[in-house]
C-alpha cells in the first residue's frame, strides 16, 4: 500500500458501497503533511510534461491542488461554485451534473488567470462520475490551453470517471484507486488483499 492508501484506511470510514468518509484529512481537517506528500507525488508522475498551471475546483481540490502548485512551481487556480462579487466579466463557465446531490451547478473561473499558451494540470479531491473533471476540462478548452493531464486525489474506480475521461483522450493519474467497497472494509485496485479498517 502506498503512504494514501495507508492512510484511508486507517482514517477512513465506508459509509456505503459507494460513498467513503476521509473528513479527518481531506474533506474537513486536512492534514498538510499528506498534502505536501500528495503534492510532491503528483508533481513526480506529472514532471516533464511542461506544467504551466494548476485547476482545481473549491472546495476540497484546494488543498492537494496547492501543494501540487509549490512542489511544480506554477501557479493555482480554482473554480468557483457561485460568482464572488469579485468575479463579474471575462468567466468561462461550464455546467457540472452531481450524481451525488443530483442537481446540475454552473461552475466558473476567471479568463484573466489563464491564457491559450498555458499547459493545464487539473487536480481534484475525489473522481468518482468525472462530471466535475469534465467541467474543468470544457473551461480550459474554451481559453484555448492544453490539459496536460487530470492528477485524483481518490479515484473510485468502480465509478465511470476515468473511463470518461480516457474517452476524451486525458491521461489520469490517481494516487489511490478504490476497486471496491463494502461496509468496513475495502480493496484497491493494485492490491489483492482486501483492507479492512481500524475502528
Ligand atoms: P464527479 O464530480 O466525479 O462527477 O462526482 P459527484 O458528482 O458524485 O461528486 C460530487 C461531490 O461529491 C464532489 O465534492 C466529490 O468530490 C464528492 N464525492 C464523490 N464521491 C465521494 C466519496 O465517496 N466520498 C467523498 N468524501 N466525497 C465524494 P463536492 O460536493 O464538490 O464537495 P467539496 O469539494 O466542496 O468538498
Amino acid at each position: 500500500m502506498n503512504f494514501l492508501e495507508k492512510r484511508i484506511v486507517e482514517d477512513g470510514q465506508v459509509l456505503s458501497s459507494s460513498v467513503l468518509k476521509v473528513d479527518s484529512f481531506l474533506n474537513h481537517q486536512v492534514d498538510p503533511e499528506l498534502m505536501e506528500k500528495i503534492g510532491k507525488e503528483m508533481a513526480v508522475r506529472f514532471q516533464g510534461t511542461g506544467i504551466t498551471k494548476i485547476v482545481t475546483i473549491e472546495s476540497s481540490g484546494i488543498a492537494p491542488a496547492v501543494f501540487t502548485g509549490l512542489s511544480l512551481g506554477v501557479p493555482v487556480i480554482f473554480a468557483r461554485k457561485q460568482k464572488s462579487v469579485t468575479l463579474q466579466d471575462g468567466l468561462f463557465s461550464a455546467e457540472v451534473y452531481s450524481f451525488t446531490k443530483q442537481q446540475t451547478n454552473t461552475i466558473c473561473l476567471s479568463a484573466q488567470f489563464l491564457t491559450s499558451g498555458d499547459r493545464v494540470l487539473i487536480i481534484d479531491d475525489f473522481l468518482a462520475y468525472g462530471e466535475a473533471a469534465l467541467g474543468l476540462c470544457e473551461m480550459v478548452q474554451q481559453v484555448g490551453a492544453v490539459i496536460a493531464g487530470i492528477g485524483i486525489v481518490i479515484e473510485k474506480s468502480f465509478q465511470p470517471g476515468r473511463q470518461k475521461l480516457e474517452k476524451k483522450g486525458y491521461r489520469v493519474e490517481s494516487i489511490a484507486r478504490i476497486q471496491e467497497m463494502k461496509e468496513g472494509s475495502l480493496t484497491f485496485l493494485t492490491n489483492i488483499k482486501e483492507e479492512t479498517f481500524h475502528e
